[in-house]
């Protein structure tokens, strides 16, 4: 039996973190939730009993097993050192240590075999978008090689976090009163807009939008592979959709894709014909665990290249399930 650390319990993240190791009975003898000094002494609800929010400090850790972290990359970079120092393996939602190389970027269901290679007690979790690509794209990868992905997002509110998804909901309500939008936490309008939400990353492209190429790299173990992504923001709560265009060094069918995604880990291929109101839609993949695969199509264009549709809630795959799904092989 394991002692837990939740970093940034109070968060949209850490919430389903508590959530996720209830959900999915993680043998935990106990569970420690903690947040900065805002936070510190609310209560959180646990498997039937009442947490409280402990402040996070260098002490937090003594006698921890796993530290979840997510509660952001400043956070991270002082903390999970401490916490590894103190005993424990760090698992971290935020970007700190994702591109280190003496740190496994893992998805359970691509590269769980990253997790041998434990240097420094820190393990990262992917960025949500990236979680839920790669999970779609290993079994064809696996297969047929791919050469370049051509990725556009629409990202929910809830992958910025729980104001983020206030802000949403008090625009709305303040458009339906006739009221100009009160805006803080996006840097435009969020209601009934599509907005490019992060900050400038290189050569025009956003910090975000970078995190999808290096990554997807990382996790799949190919650097040959080209990412070319685009990333927004839209006025959805939770749930990530991904348009995906993939070209391949051996050509692949779309019937051949849909064979190999009927059966692929953590993925649920939503099949067939397109119809207008059509699945998958992210209202319909908010809190549920698969990364939803559709409308599998062949390119019209370019032979032996594919079309893909892919959903999963950004909160759950994207973040808490992931880092428990980690946990989980670390205790097994
Ligand atoms: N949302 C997603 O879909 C998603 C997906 C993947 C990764 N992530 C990453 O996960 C992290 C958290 O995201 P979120 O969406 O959960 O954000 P959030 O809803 O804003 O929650 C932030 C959490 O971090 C805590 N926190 C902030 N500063 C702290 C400090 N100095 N010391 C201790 N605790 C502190 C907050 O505690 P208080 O209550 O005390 O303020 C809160 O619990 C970020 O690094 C984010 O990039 C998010």
């Amino acid at each position: 039996m394991t002692t837990v650390a939740v970093v940034g319990a109070t968060g949209a993240v850490g919430r389903e973190m508590l959530r996720t190791l209830e959900r999915r009975n993680f043998p935990a003898k106990r569970v420690i939730a903690l947040a900065s000094e805002r936070s510190a002494g609310s209560k959180l609800d646990f498997n039937g009993k009442t947490l409280t929010v402990e402040k996070l400090g260098p002490e937090s850790f003594a006698g921890v097993d796993i530290a979840l972290f997510s509660a952001g990359a400043s956070t991270s970079k002082e903390f999970a050192p401490i916490a590894a120092a103190a005993g424990a393996v760090v698992i971290d939602n935020s970007s700190a240590w994702r591109m280190d190389p003496d740190v496994p970027l893992v998805v359970p269901e691509v590269n769980p075999g990253a997790l041998t290679a434990l240097k420094k007690g820190i393990i990262a979790n992917p960025n949500c978008s990236t979680i839920q690509m790669v999970v779609a794209l290993k079994p064809l990868h696996d297969v047929a090689r791919i050469k370049h992905i051509v990725v556009s997002t629409y990202q929910a509110t809830s992958g910025k976090g729980h104001a983020a998804v206030q802000e949403l909901k008090n625009q709305i309500a303040e458009l339906g009163q006739g009221k100009a939008p009160t805006i803080n936490v996006f840097p435009a309008q969020i209601a009934l807009n599509v907005v490019s939400d992060w900050k400038p990353g290189t050569d025009g492209y956003s910090e975000e939008e970078l995190k999808m190429v290096h990554e997807t790299k990382k996790i799949m173990g190919d650097s040959s592979i080209g990412v070319t992504p685009t990333c927004v923001r839209v006025p959805v709560v939770s749930g990530h959709s991904e348009s995906v265009h993939v070209t391949f060094h051996e050509p692949l069918s779309a019937a051949r894709a849909r064979d190999l995604l009927r059966n692929a880990p953590g993925v649920k291929l939503v099949e067939g014909e397109y119809r207008p109101g059509g699945e998958p839609q992210p209202i319909q993949a908010a809190d549920t665990d698969p990364v939803y695969v559709g409308r599998v199509r062949d390119d019209l264009a370019v032979p032996g290249a594919l079309n893909l549709w892919i959903v999963s809630d950004n909160l759950r795959k994207g973040a808490a399930l992931n880092a428990v799904q980690i946990a989980e092989l670390l205790i097994r």
